[in-house]
């Protein structure tokens, strides 16, 4: 990449030159670099009208979440799940982004109990009274991506279930405090960590967070078993997910080899798992889906 002069044009596309747009943001970034920091690449960097696209898809996924939200209920498919999901996403003017994305069938991924991720909506496939679900929403809108997950709890569960999926979900809100321009992505991973593993609970390393925005899945991978002062430095205009997999259980995992999507735990204990997808601003953070 050629170096700019302080005159030329920015590379964000503001029009602004160089020395009066992100020359002093590159010099802080350089100085982390200097000191053997990974640093985000100007790619991953949005401008204001580049979050205010994933905002405006953000703001999709979550209606779609909250149609969820109103009408899943014991005895139906998570195939139906499936057709929630497509027809209130299409009729708002969007794209399910999971559908064909890889080769996967659906345009939701639904987890059941010891299903850590990417569960795949069947018709055979019936949620009971007492089961924990997971719903993996994703959206494309004017080409710009949202991603963010819930759990729902089916009629009674189990104390050790409904504490599984409430200690997940507080998880994301310990991580989501340390994020913050020029921290780093292992301030929020080793918070994330510590909360689950003082209840008792493993996070699961292989699978993770990613940058999204302008893809779907976007650099860094952003792990929750990461630690204090490691991982990306923390910039503002970077977007990611948070959404951490929390085990009852061992952190281990096996894949389904017969579609090879479906994520279990390997010992068949319960898992949890709950998504955001958050901006770095220029003082902390804005959640953009939840
Ligand atoms: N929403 C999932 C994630 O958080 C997407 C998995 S890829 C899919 O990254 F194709 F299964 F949707
Ligand atoms: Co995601």
């Amino acid at each position: 990449m050629k170096k700019l002069g302080r005159n030329d044009p920015c590379w964000c596309n503001s029009g602004k030159k160089y020395k009066k747009c992100h020359a002093d943001f590159d010099e802080k970034i350089e100085h982390f670099k200097n000191m053997g920091h990974e640093v985000p690449p100007h790619e991953i960097i949005k401008t204001p009208e580049q979050i205010e696209g994933i905002r405006a898809s953000g703001k999709i996924n979550i209606a779609v979440l909250d149609y969820v939200a109103e009408n899943i209920h014991a005895g139906m498919s998570t195939e139906e799940i499936d057709r929630l999901v497509y027809e209130k996403t299409t009729e708002l003017g969007a794209i399910p982004a999971p559908l064909n994305y890889e080769g996967f069938p659906k345009s939701v991924c639904t987890s059941i109990n010891d299903q850590v991720c990417h569960g795949i909506p069947s018709p055979d496939v019936i949620i009971q009274e007492g089961d924990i679900i997971n719903v993996d929403v994703s959206t494309i809108y004017n080409g710009y991506f949202s991603d963010s997950s819930r759990m729902f709890c089916i009629g009674e569960v189990s104390p050790e279930a409904r504490r599984l999926v409430e200690v997940t979900k507080e998880c994301i809100e310990k991580g989501l405090e340390q994020v913050k321009p020029w921290g780093f992505l292992g301030d929020m991973g080793q918070a994330v960590h510590e909360h689950a593993l003082k209840n008792g609970y493993s996070v699961v390393e292989e699978v993770g967070g990613h940058g999204v925005g302008l893809e779907f899945h976007e650099t860094p991978f952003v792990s929750y078993v990461s630690h204090h002062g490691e991982e990306m430095l923390m910039v503002p205009g970077m977007v990611f997910t948070i959404e951490p997999m929390v085990n009852k259980g061992d952190h281990e995992v096996v894949i389904d080899d017969e579609n090879d999507w479906i994520i279990y735990t390997a010992d068949g204990s319960l898992s949890a798992q709950w998504e955001i997808t958050v901006a770095v601003t220029e003082d902390g953070y804005e959640v953009l889906a939840y």
